[in-house]
């Protein structure tokens, strides 16, 4: 199957943004391990992380187009902002996971809403780079029982 990892805006800073609340991995570490998963499944991963907000979405409107099977997507800040991005998974209906490195639920208050969790197929956060892991886990998971 096709999988879609997606990193919203400021995770291309990962490994030396704010390291004490997303750890010291790197963007291009978390993307390597996470393919490297895929592939020992049996399948593909894509890639795509973007600080604008359109381009998320055109990514997300292009998925219903070219086979993706199921996103795994960290929408970093649009996860409390963005109703435009939530509507372009609604809008594809492909199965997702939120994940987040952090507990957004043990942070500021801002955090606290997510416009995307209730359309998720579940949310993972506050494992650091595992986080990944776990989720694309998930994912493998939910292509085996539960594939759309
Ligand atoms: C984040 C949590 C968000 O609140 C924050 O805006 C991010 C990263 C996380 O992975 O912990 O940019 O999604």
């Amino acid at each position: 199957a096709n999988i879609l990892l997606l990193h919203g805006p400021n995770l291309n800073l990962l490994g030396s943004r704010e390291p004490e609340i997303y750890g010291a991995t790197t963007l291009s570490q978390i993307d390597d391990a996470a393919r490297r998963q895929c592939e020992a499944a049996g399948h593909r991963l894509q890639t795509l992380q973007s600080n604008s907000e359109a381009a998320l979405i055109d990514r997300v409107q292009a998925a219903a187009g070219d086979d993706t099977d199921f996103i795994v997507i960290n929408p970093a800040a649009f996860t409390h902002t963005s109703v435009a991005l939530r509507d372009a998974l609604a809008a594809v209906a492909i199965p997702f996971i939120e994940l987040h490195l952090s507990n957004p639920h043990a942070r500021e208050a801002f955090r606290h809403r997510s416009y995307f969790s209730d359309l998720a197929r579940g949310v993972v956060c506050g494992f650091g780079a595992h986080s990944y892991t776990l989720a694309i886990d998930a994912a493998i998971h939910q292509l085996r029982v539960a594939p759309s």
